[in-house]
């Protein structure tokens, strides 16, 4: 297997989201310009929402402020209402990343509406940002399963995703929100959403939650998606799903793309070192493997025979 992979990094977003520990807002724009530093083209620094719903990211504004903008790196911010695209607009961001849960539960947990009115209301924030240069995505949530419903329709995930594209957004990401998908459902989700979206136009989000994230990335691969979330350290969660846990470790997918000749243009050993230093700033050790092993050609002294 060759080619291609984009990673876009989203620990400052999904990952600090829900930790407990407050990052502070110079450690978040530390984290965010060395992570400029190791090669990504997209990274999703925080979120515009509401600062009593996700405390831990009230410092959005000061960080898009704060951060370096490096030549070809596309800022993200993740945005749920009008509200959310006025003040990511007022910080200069290059892209918003509209966020709808497929599953009307879930929607009304995490957003506090219907994933209809939700929809409704990105129609009028593409009214907000036409004209400006500021680019567009939206993501699906909980499109490969929901923790208080279950199993979504594909039709429905699909209707959704055809909804976006009738709003004239760029972009679109798959999102497995508490990690239940699996290869299998992956393949059959991507081919059909590739049949609507350019493969440069689609995002596949997972969650390791069940262990299944790397093997959900090469079932989507293997289907032709190129796009993938992921999370130094294996960071992340959303607040408002029961049991979420960290997305797919970004350090590791980087290993496996490369170990498998996939390019992702991103400087592994950097990576590593910028993990390892996470558990000082969130005051936990985190989930990813390849920064605690060490990458596969790290080889160990042979033992001395005593
Ligand atoms: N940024 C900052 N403040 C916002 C905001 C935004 N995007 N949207 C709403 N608010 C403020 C309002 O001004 C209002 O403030 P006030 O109490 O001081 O008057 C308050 O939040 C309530 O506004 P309302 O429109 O009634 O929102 P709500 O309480 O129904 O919450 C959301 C709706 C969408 C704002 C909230 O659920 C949210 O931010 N969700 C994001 C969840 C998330 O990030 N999940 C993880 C990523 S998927
Ligand atoms: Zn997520």
């Amino acid at each position: 297997m060759t080619g291609n992979m984009l990673i876009q990094e989203v620990a400052t977003r999904d990952g600090f989201q829900i930790e407990a520990r407050y990052v502070q807002t110079a450690d978040k724009i530390a984290l965010i310009d060395a992570l400029s530093a190791t090669g990504f083209s997209r990274i999703e620094v925080s979120s515009f929402v509401s600062p009593k719903a996700v405390p831990a990211l009230r410092d959005a504004a000061e960080v898009f402020a704060g951060i370096a903008r490096r030549p070809g790196t596309v800022y993200v911010a993740l945005v749920p209402n009008t509200k959310g695209a006025e003040r990511a607009l007022a910080a200069k961001v290059d892209e918003i990343n509209l966020v709808a849960s497929v599953s009307e539960t879930h929607n009304r947990a995490n957003m506090g509406m219907t994933p209809a009115a939700s929809i409704e209301g990105f129609g009028r924030i593409m009214e907000t940002v036409r004209g400006t240069g500021v680019s567009t995505n939206a993501t699906v949530a909980t499109a490969f399963g929901c923790p208080f419903e279950g199993d979504q329709p594909v039709d429905k995930v699909m209707h959704q995703v055809e909804a976006y594209l009738a709003l004239d957004i760029k972009g679109v990401t798959l999102a497995d929100t508490t990690g239940m998908a699996n290869p299998a459902q992956v393949e059959r989700l991507v081919t059909r959403a590739l049949a609507i979206v350019p493969a440069d136009r689609l995002t596949l989000h997972f969650h390791n939650t069940r262990g299944l994230g790397l093997a959900n990335v090469l079932a989507a691969y293997s289907a032709g998606a190129r796009r993938f979330d992921a999370a130094l350290g294996g960071l992340g969660g959303c607040p408002f799903a029961p049991g979420a846990t960290g997305n797919i470790c970004t350090e590791d997918l980087v290993s496996m793309a490369h170990e498998m000749g996939i390019a992702t243009g991103v400087d592994l050993d950097a990576l590593i070192g910028l993990s390892r230093d996470l558990p000082r700033l969130v005051g936990h050790d985190v989930p990813g493997q390849v920064a605690k092993a060490g990458r596969p050609c790290d080889l160990h002294p042979v033992p001395q025979a005593a």
